[in-house]
């Protein structure tokens, strides 16, 4: 069993798909250990995203994550890291395969309608830093 962390981003918060996304992981063995809904702080998301830092899209990435709402969720089941990263798809929506959440939600590479942990190591640094223990059941 693993656990990781997901995040639906303002831009699939702002359209009303929620439910929608959060359907996607149920259907497909992905149980919610934890889900809430959260406004980023840029300090928030600066940390969040730090490994990004030195990137040139790192700015617009941070204002992006604090535009709006975000509902961060810990996902649990078998491979549940890469069964996350299989189901959101590309992280350039042009380019994510038919039937995945950012083929079906998202609009550009910007806007791209869910974050995934994309290793075991980084889903516990993750979810770490957005939960304590008594959030997750
Ligand atoms: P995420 O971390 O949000 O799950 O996305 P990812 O693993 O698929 O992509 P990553 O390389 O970690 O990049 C994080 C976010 O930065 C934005 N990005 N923009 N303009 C660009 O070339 C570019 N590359 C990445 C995306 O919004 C991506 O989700
Ligand atoms: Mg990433």
């Amino acid at each position: 069993m693993e656990q990781t962390l997901s995040i639906i981003k303002p831009d699939a918060v702002a359209k009303g798909v929620i439910g929608k996304i959060l359907d996607r992981f149920e259907s497909n063995g992905l149980r919610i250990a934890a889900t809430k809904k959260v406004q980023l702080s840029r300090q928030d998301a600066e940390a969040f995203y730090a490994v990004h830092k030195a990137r040139p899209f790192f700015n617009d990435l941070v204002d992006f994550m604090v535009s709006g709402p975000v509902v961060i969720s810990v996902l649990e089941g078998e491979n549940a890291v890469l069964k996350n990263r299989d189901l959101m798809g590309a992280t350039n929506p042009k380019e994510a395969a038919a039937g995945t959440i950012r083929a079906d939600f998202a609009e550009n590479i910007d806007a791209n309608a869910v974050h995934g942990s994309d290793s075991l190591e980084n889903a516990a640094i993750e979810i770490a830093f957005f939960f304590s223990g008594r959030e997750i059941s």
